[in-house]
């Protein structure tokens, strides 16, 4: 794992934004995966950017998100479908039909089937975007007695709820999500994840120091050929 500790969250999306358009630029049909959550909106600022100069376009791009809730229509003002259209899809010129979501409300596992089938004709991903939760998951899987594979329905645990259960009002947070299985992220060609903040400061030392075990679902990114740590200090403070 390359471990990179930069100052503040702008400089996080600034660097992370120059390798998604570098790659972008060596292979304008590549294929992203993409995460919500706070961790990536410096990013996703800096790509509009990008792209309002110019220096970029999306236009031959595939994405992939990592997870959606269930229980909650597609255009809900919380579901992860509104969040990446907010944040970046209807501010740049990429192709909706090149933009893969899991379905929330679908069945499971011919959603689980769909999701990989739609990214393997993509040709896989190329570059896989995360964050990580306070108590290590990445997408949507939570600490286990396993690894999953596929894309599968999780009961989200009371810590990821805790975390963000404050962005919803007018509807109690789902407590059930699709999402990737750490199988899909694993098959990334390259991966980047991005932490910030004291809250997660536990979970990225037992990422990167810790053995590699279910209990920390991120610590199997420990494994991976090509994977890329932004850490701010306070994250990188258990190291
Ligand atoms: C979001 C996702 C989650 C988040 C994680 C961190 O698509 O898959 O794993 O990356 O919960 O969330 P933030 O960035 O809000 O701290």
């Amino acid at each position: 794992m390359k471990i990179n500790i930069l100052d503040n969250d702008a400089a996080i999306g600034e660097a992370v934004c120059k390798i998604i358009c570098d790659e972008i630029k060596s292979k304008p049909g590549c294929v992203l995966g993409l995460a919500t959550g706070a961790s990536p909106v410096p990013t996703y600022k800096k790509l509009v950017e990008a792209y309002s100069k110019g220096e970029v376009s999306f236009k031959d791009v595939s994405t992939f998100n990592l997870d959606e809730y269930c229980d909650l229509p597609k255009d809900h003002k919380n579901s992860y479908f509104t969040f990446m259209r907010e944040n970046l899809f209807s501010k740049i010129d990429i192709d909706m039909n090149n933009v893969g979501f899991l379905d929330g409300n679908a069945n499971a596992d011919s959603e689980s089937e769909r999701y990989a089938a739609a990214i393997e004709a993509k040709g896989g991903i190329d570059i896989q975007l995360l964050g990580i939760g306070r108590n290590g998951h990445i997408a949507f899987n939570e600490p286990s007695d396993s690894f999953t594979d596929e894309a599968w329905k999780v009961t989200l645990t009371q810590s990821t709820i805790d975390a963000n259960s404050v962005y919803f009002d007018d509807v109690p947070m789902p407590h059930h999500a699709i999402t990737m299985g750490i199988g899909s992220i694993m098959r990334a060609k390259k991966i980047i994840l991005i932490a910030t903040g004291a809250s997660k400061a536990q979970a990225v030392r037992d990422m990167i120091n810790g053995p590699v075990t279910p209990q920390c679902p991120a610590s199997v990114l420990q494994q991976h050929k090509d994977v890329t740590v932004f850490l701010d200090r306070a994250a990188a403070a258990l190291l």
